[in-house]
C-alpha cells in the first residue's frame, strides 16, 4: 500500500500534477506488487515527484539569493533508522541523498555543501544550474508587487511532496522533499528534513508523512505526535484531525495536511488547508487522485469509488 502528496494548499492541482501523482504511485505501488521494500518505493515515488511539477527536486523554490536548496527525509519504521539532508545545493533527487546519508553514514542529517558534497561522492545526478538571471537572488516585493507576486504563486503553486508505504512484509517507511517556503530566509530549514517532525515511520505503529508550513509543524512535532497516537491504538484518522486541530489552535497559521499509514494497513489523508493533492494505492485496484478529502477516509471505510 502506498500513499503520496503533492502538498497542502489553497491552489487546484493541475492536470499534468494529477499525472505525475498517478505515474508516482503507479511506480512505487509496483515496487510493492513485486515483494520490493517499503522504502525502496518510498524514494521511487518521491523521486518521480521531483520531477519539476512540485516544489521539490528540480521544482524547488528559488530562494532570495537566487538559490535552489532542498530538504529531504527518509525514514524506515523496522529499524527505526533515518536519513536527511537539509539545505542541499544542485542534487537532482535529494530524496536519494537522504537515503545516502541513511546508508552511507553513521549520521542521520548533513546540512549545506556538506550534504551537498556527500552526494556528489556518490555520483548522485545533478540538476541543471539556474540560470544566470535567477541566480541574482530576488529582493522581497514591496508596496503593488506584492498582489503580483501573490498572484502568480497562486497561479503557479507548487508544494512540498511526500510518500508513505507499507510492504509484504509488514515494514512501514515515510518520505518527504521540499524546496521550503516562499520568502524564507536563506540558511531557513524546514519539517521535511526534521525525524519527527516531517516523518515518522515505526512498524510499532505507522508511518506518516507531512505538508504544510514547516514552522508549525516543527513546534508540535506532528508526524512523532501522530505515531504515538496510533501506537496507543487511535485510528489513523482521529490521530491525524486530533494532531491538525491542536496545530490550528495553538499555532497561528497551523495550515498542514498528513499522510498516515498504519503497519495493519489502515489508512488517512487528512488536512486543515482548503485543497490537499494526494492519493493512495491500496492492495488491488487503480490508483486514487483526489485535491479534497473529507473527514471520513480511513482505513475502515475506504472504498474505492469514495
Ligand atoms: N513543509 C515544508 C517546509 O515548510 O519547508
Amino acid at each position: 500500500m502506498i500513499l503520496a502528496h503533492g502538498g497542502a494548499g489553497s491552489t487546484p492541482m493541475t492536470p499534468v500534477q494529477r499525472d505525475c501523482l498517478v505515474e508516482a504511485l503507479t511506480i512505487g505501488f509496483d515496487v510493492l506488487r513485486y515483494g520490493g521494500r517499503a522504502l525502496d518505493a518510498v524514494e521511487a515515488t518521491i523521486r518521480v515527484l521531483e520531477s519539476g511539477l512540485f516544489n521539490a527536486g528540480l521544482g524547488a523554490r528559488i530562494q532570495l539569493d537566487g538559490v535552489r536548496r532542498m530538504d529531504a527525509s527518509i525514514t524506515e519504521g523496522r529499524t527505526l533508522r533515518a536519513g536527511a539532508v537539509a539545505g542541499i545545493e544542485r542534487i537532482r533527487h535529494p530524496i536519494s541523498a537522504a537515503r545516502l546519508v541513511m546508508e552511507k553514514t553513521e549520521h542521520v542529517l548533513l546540512f549545506g555543501k556538506h550534504a551537498t558534497r556527500l552526494a556528489e561522492h556518490y555520483k548522485l545526478e545533478r540538476q541543471p544550474r539556474v540560470p544566470t538571471s535567477l541566480r541574482k537572488g530576488m529582493a522581497p516585493p514591496k508596496g503593488s508587487q506584492k498582489r503580483t507576486v501573490g498572484l502568480y504563486e497562486e497561479m503557479e503553486e507548487r508544494e512540498t511532496v511526500g510518500a508513505v508505504a507499507l510492504d509484504r512484509d509488514g515494514n512501514v517507511a515515510a518520505g518527504a522533499s521540499t524546496g521550503g517556503i516562499s520568502y524564507m530566509l536563506p540558511g531557513r530549514i524546514g519539517d521535511s528534513p526534521l525525524i519527527g517532525c516531517g516523518v515518522y515511520a515505526d512498524n510499532d505503529a505507522g508511518a506518516v508523512s507531512m505538508t504544510g508550513q514547516g514552522e508549525s509543524i516543527i513546534r508540535i512535532a506532528a508526524a512523532k505526535e501522530i505515531v504515538d497516537q496510533l501506537e496507543s491504538g487511535t485510528n489513523p484518522m482521529t490521530a491525524a484531525r486530533h494532531t491538525l486541530n491542536k496545530l490550528k489552535k495553538r499555532i497561528a497559521g497551523g495550515e498542514a495536511g498528513a499522510l498516515v499509514l498504519t503497519s495493519n494497513g489502515r489508512l488517512a489523508i487528512y488536512h486543515n488547508s482548503p485543497q490537499m493533492c494526494a492519493g493512495y494505492w491500496k492492495d488491488s485496484g487503480k490508483p486514487v487522485v483526489y485535491l479534497y478529502f473529507p473527514n471520513r477516509l480511513t482505513g475502515r471505510s475506504l472504498n474505492d469509488t469514495y
